[in-house]
């Protein structure tokens, strides 16, 4: 309800600082983000990425350091992504199913170094151990099968919970996984692994950079548009969500991020439960990019998107300016 001028006046409530204080509706805090971290081989290392300007691949030793970094911010989570050598890629992406692998490596160190001072989400899908990047098994024409894909995610999932994963996240958009992996979990003694559902993951042109930073763009041929989603649909995404909300997901995710907040919002009035958004690699380099062109102030427009996902509903957001963020936020 609101009144006619001059007896209501919106910009009285807007005049001073302290009153746009007092009067502010939507609030950002370090507890909001997530931060993505890429892994790699070795000890020591640091490996920039060209197409993220400030951020790198981590060895072992510097992601448990980025961990350390993300408790003093007060992030309560990090994501890992990990860098697999070209050797140990293959069709069937079998590495994701090793318990040695970089990523388990990277999940029990960090567990051993924060505790329950840190949540560990992990990404479930076969790209990054795939030798064509694709995110599950092709069959002779390329396509991308369904159900055995299932069975591969349900192995991953559980060699990620033994290994001391808070949060597996798939992000493989293939039908079912979230109910197997559930009652795999459940059987298994994970009962109290969360799973946050990349639910409604769009086939965008915004992944570029996460293609490079974990090895799969230069493998890739063609595109995942049999299982990612069409950037058209709403009515499908709603969908995608109740099925996995049904299946036994805690949380769900809206991917990509900025150019996706009305489905944020549908999702949030339409089931009311914890959503997320990823605001993806393609995002963040290009708020690097306009801040590096002198077309934008790099603080503000970081501050500006977050603020934009937590007004459309988001519980938190996964952003790779998550540490910057934080430091700004004053965590
Ligand atoms: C892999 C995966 C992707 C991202 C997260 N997990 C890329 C893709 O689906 O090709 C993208 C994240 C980003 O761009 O920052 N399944």
């Amino acid at each position: 309800m609101t009144g006619l001028y001059p007896a209501t006046r919106l910009r009285r409530t807007r005049s001073t600082a302290w009153s746009r204080a007092l009067f502010r509706e939507t609030m950002v805090t370090p507890a909001d983000l997530i931060w993505p971290l890429f892994i790699t081989d070795g000890s020591g290392v640091e490996q920039p990425i060209a197409s993220l300007p400030g951020v790198s691949r981590w060895s072992v030793d510097g992601i448990v350091a980025r961990a350390r970094e993300a408790v003093a911010l007060g992030i309560p989570v990090v994501a890992l992504f990990p860098y697999t050598q070209a050797e140990r890629r293959s069709a069937d992406g079998k590495e994701a199913l090793n318990p040695d692998n970089l990523m388990c490596r990277a999940i029990a160190a960090v567990k051993q170094a924060c505790g329950d001072e840190l949540g560990v989400l992990t990404d479930v899908a076969l790209d990054p151990y795939t030798d064509h990047g694709q995110d599950g098994l092709v069959d002779n024409s390329g396509y991308v099968v369904n159900d055995a894909t299932v069975e591969v995610l349900v192995g991953q999932s559980l060699n990620q919970a033994r290994a001391g994963a808070d949060i597996i996240a798939p992000s493989d958009m293939m039908d079912g996984r979230i109910g197997a992996i559930r009652d795999a979990l459940e059987g298994t003694g994970y009962a109290n692994v969360q799973i946050m559902a990349y639910a409604a993951k769009y086939a965008s042109a915004f992944y570029g950079p996460f293609r490079d930073a974990v090895g799969s763009s230069g493998l890739l041929k063609g595109d995942k548009k049999t299982y990612q989603m069409d950037p058209a649909n709403t009515e499908e995404a709603l969908r995608e969500i109740e099925q996995d909300l049904g299946q036994g997901a805690d949380s769900v995710m809206v991917k990509p991020g900025l150019p996706y907040l009305d489905i944020v919002r549908r999702v949030k009035d339409t089931f009311a439960v914890p959503v997320f958004a990823y605001q993806v690699s393609g995002e963040y380099a290009m708020i690097e990019a306009a801040a590096e062109a002198g077309v934008g102030e790099r603080d503000a427009l970081v501050l500006e998107t977050l603020l934009a996902f937590k007004r459309a509903g988001c519980s938190g957001v996964l952003t790779y300016h998550a540490a910057h963020a934080a430091r700004l936020l004053g965590g």
